[in-house]
């Protein structure tokens, strides 16, 4: 276990980074989810941090002007900062293109960094119990879009300022969702088209298992970034809230969350755990590199390999061992598969007529 002082002293250490606020200083960070919950306080944590230093980061959520009260606060823990907000239903490949059009264009434009060090995801929900398959007009189920596929066309997109971070690799991706639950998954029904293979445990399996498959095959061919994928433990955010309709949510908050209570980690926790997770070095690039946090021993990789690049870890930064499904997968090349379908759904869901 990390623990939590060590965490706190790691995070800390980032101020002294980004002093002077010069642009090879600069830290450039893409929060997609960062409004509310782990997004949210993971933010904030990188917002104190950082404080009086030099800082971008865009966040990228459904309505401006309810983020309104989140951004002012953001800007009083740290006033120097840049924060930007990009509104977006991501749960459309377009809209996805169009976020990351505005954050390609600041970032190569005049005035720009040239990079991106941090893209953290979280957006998403939970399903009601027993509902089918909910089809966004590009054709793809819509929480299947927010856990994996959104996910993979911010990645595909940002991989040119992820991986020009000044020659150091410390381009990172981070994703939260189910790192160390892979499962078996239907290799010839990857994005759970037909009726008969839909279910919601089985999009469970595909989003998390997909997600672990493609950091593993992008970890290999973009040596300078390092891609994250963490399952946060429960944490008391209001997704419930967030989720379900109003009476759904009331039983789960004064119902079922009470019994999980005792087991779960505070917001303001998760927080500081994603941004270690997010500057501490032994996450690494391939290639290695780090971003200013604590140095500790480099973790191993999906693939078994010390610094592998690609790494599945719990709330408490600990490496997850890599399921016997998993394993069967990168041996016999399903992340190569996986990565190529998921390329291809998302050329045809962005060039959909609507
Ligand atoms: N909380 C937990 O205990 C827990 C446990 C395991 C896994 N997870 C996973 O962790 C992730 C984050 O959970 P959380 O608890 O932080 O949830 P949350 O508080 O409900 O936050 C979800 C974020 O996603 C954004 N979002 C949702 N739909 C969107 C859309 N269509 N387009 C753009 N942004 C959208 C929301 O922003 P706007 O509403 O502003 O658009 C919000 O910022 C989820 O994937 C969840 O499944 C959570």
């Amino acid at each position: 276990m990390v623990s939590l002082n060590l965490v706190r002293k790691s995070n800390a250490a980032l101020r002294t980074l980004t002093s002077p606020p010069t642009t090879p200083n600069k830290i450039t960070a893409l929060f997609v989810g960062g409004t509310s919950g782990i997004g949210l306080s993971t933010l904030r944590a990188l917002a104190r941090h950082t404080e009086g230093k030099a800082l971008t980061a865009y966040i990228v959520g459904r309505s401006e002007s309810r983020a309104k009260p989140v951004l002012s606060e953001l800007q009083s823990l740290s006033p120097t900062a840049k924060f930007k907000f990009i509104e977006a239903d991501v749960s459309l490949i377009r809209n996805v293109d169009r976020a990351c059009k505005t954050v390609l264009q600041n970032e190569n434009g005049p005035g720009g960094s040239g990079k991106l060090d941090f893209l953290f995801m979280t957006p998403g929900g939970i399903s009601v119990p027993f509902r089918g398959r909910d089809e966004t007009p590009e054709g793809i189920d819509r929480l299947f879009s927010l856990r994996y596929y959104a996910r993979m066309r911010f990645i595909q997109n940002l991989l040119p300022l992820l991986s020009n971070t000044q020659g150091k690799g410390r381009g990172r991706v981070l994703s939260i969702y189910g790192g160390g639950f892979e499962h078996r998954i239907n290799k010839c029904d990857l994005d759970l088209k037909h009726k008969h293979t839909f279910s919601l445990l089985n999009a469970y399996k595909h989003s998390i298992t997909m997600t672990s498959l493609a950091m593993a095959h992008l970890a290999k061919v973009n040596r300078n970034v390092s891609f994250i994928h963490a399952f946060p433990g429960l944490v008391g955010t209001s997704i419930y809230r967030n989720s379900f309709p109003g009476p759904v949510a009331k039983v789960y908050e004064y119902g079922v969350w009470p019994l999980l209570w005792p087991f779960s980690v505070g917001v303001q926790e998760s927080g500081e755990r994603g941004l270690f997770h997010l500057t501490s070095g032994r996450y690494s690039a391939r290639n290695g590199g780090d971003v200013g946090g604590e140095e500790g021993e480099v973790a191993v990789g999906v693939d078994g390999v010390k610094g592998g690049g690609a790494y599945l870890l719990n709330w408490k930064g600990e490496v997850r061992g890599t399921t016997n499904s998993l394993k069967g997968y990168l041996d016999d090349g399903t992340d190569g598969v996986v990565w190529r379908h998921t390329e291809a759904l998302l050329g045809e869901a962005a060039e959909r007529t609507l």
